[in-house]
């Protein structure tokens, strides 16, 4: 059954008649997702009633508090198949995949080691390994990808058979080409040579189920805000076994158990890996998000984004010098879709559509190294959400074929 569009428009605050009678299409939901009004009540509620010091007091409002924030792990662990002390809550994806940086791989990995990544990754999943090489000598290993922006497996293969490779961080899914690399060939590949595995799954698990007793992955980290969440709150699953012998991100309240002049004794995970208060509204808010998203049957939310991704894909192929990249199917790419247009630079493009009240993102999206590979700078990335409609991929692309043309004259 195709999913209610209008019914979850209803739900969206921000496309509320606005003052200045502006139309918005919003086309960005790649970078954020605008929030229904479940989760904008929950984080309000939330706030009204239950604030009070998570673990720390022992009011009735601390109490609620706290019962918050562990229902909150709970949601978030059923929905991704893990035990609630598997579920670290953090900041967002970036801080989770620093967290494994800096705990685990900081305190596993020597001098020789190396961490196999792929030209697909977001900064997110770059930098905070790069950090690590400087300071430890740990090598990095590039897999590249063709000119579709498929993973070369034959490389893959290659580099985790490598006895010195110790860790593959992956993405599930590029946030500019929208491939999602076959995580069901390429977990089982590293855990038969014994090689750990983080997945970036801030953009994949907003459109795909994710398990991570089916992935067989060690970490996996994503975002709220992408999830139709709120902000400053993210997700670290690890693995139990891995969590237990970790030593702590950061250091403050919550996260021990004793502390002398001398001395600390961390507390068990997920709380050792938890310093300072907690965000038990946000974590409140963030299983609202998931409860909303989760009752709406995943065919027709898959069903959806591939009826509009493939309606962009055709009319943008029709739009004169305009080129798209990744492999161009709706099939293999998932809620996006990025490109370059003759004539235009992306900034001035989405510059002149974010004028007309269509949000889209210009420039390297955080992905600098896969943008060199492509041999561009920057390009366009139009992403859709369950608010879109075809009428507003119609909007946008015409109104890209009226710039253009302005451009021209
Ligand atoms: C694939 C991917 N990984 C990581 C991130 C980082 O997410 P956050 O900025 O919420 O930490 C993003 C954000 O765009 C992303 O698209």
């Amino acid at each position: 059954m195709p999913l209610d569009t209008a019914a979850i428009r209803r739900q969206f605050p921000f496309l509320a008649p606005r003052v200045d009678g502006q139309t918005i299409v919003y086309l960005d939901s790649a970078a954020t997702a605008q929030k229904p009004s479940c989760v904008i009540d929950a984080l309000t509620e939330a706030m009204k009633t239950s604030t009070g010091g998570v673990r720390r007091g022992m009011h009735p409002l601390s109490e609620r508090a706290t019962t918050l924030y562990e229902s909150a792990r709970q949601e978030v662990a059923r929905f991704i198949g893990a035990q609630p002390q598997e579920i670290i809550f953090t900041k967002n994806a970036t801080e989770s995949i620093n967290l494994v940086a800096r705990s685990y791989a900081a305190s596993v990995l020597r001098e020789g080691d190396v961490i196999v990544l792929t030209l697909l990754e977001h900064h997110s999943n770059i930098v905070p390994w790069l950090q690590l090489s400087e300071e430890k000598g740990i090598a990095i290993r590039w897999i590249d990808i063709d000119d579709a922006g498929r993973l070369r497996m034959d490389e893959m293969e290659e580099a985790l058979s490598d006895p010195r490779t110790k860790l593959l961080a992956v993405t599930g899914q590029s946030n500019v080409l929208g491939v999602r690399p076959d995580l069901a060939t390429v977990l089982p590949m590293a855990k038969s040579h014994g090689v750990r595995t983080l997945v970036d799954a801030a953009q994949r698990i907003v459109h795909t189920p994710v398990d991570v007793r089916a992935l067989d992955c060690d970490f996996l980290a994503f975002s709220g805000h992408k999830l139709f969440g709120p902000d400053g709150i993210g997700v670290l699953y690890g693995r139990g076994e891995l969590l237990r012998d970790m030593p702590p991100f950061l250091g403050g309240g919550s996260m021990i158990r004793t502390v002398d002049r001398a001395h600390f004794l961390p507390e068990d995970p997920p709380y050792r890996f938890e310093a300072g208060t907690p965000p038990a509204a946000e974590a409140h808010a963030l299983a609202a998000a998931i409860r909303w998203l989760t009752a709406l049957p995943l065919q027709d939310r898959e069903a959806h984004a591939h009826t509009l991704l493939s309606h962009a894909i055709e009319r943008l192929r029709r739009v004169k010098g305009l080129h798209l990249l990744g492999p161009g199917t709706a099939d293999e790419q998932c809620g996006l879709i990025s490109f370059t247009l003759n004539g235009v630079h992306p900034h001035d493009l989405t510059d002149l559509l974010g004028q007309r009240g269509i949000c889209l993102r210009a420039g390297h999206h955080c992905a600098q190294p896969l943008h060199d590979r492509l041999g561009i700078t920057a390009s366009t990335r139009l992403s859709v959400g369950l608010y879109n409609t075809i009428e507003e991929i119609d909007t946008c692309v015409h109104a890209i074929e009226e710039i253009q043309q302005a451009f021209q004259q």
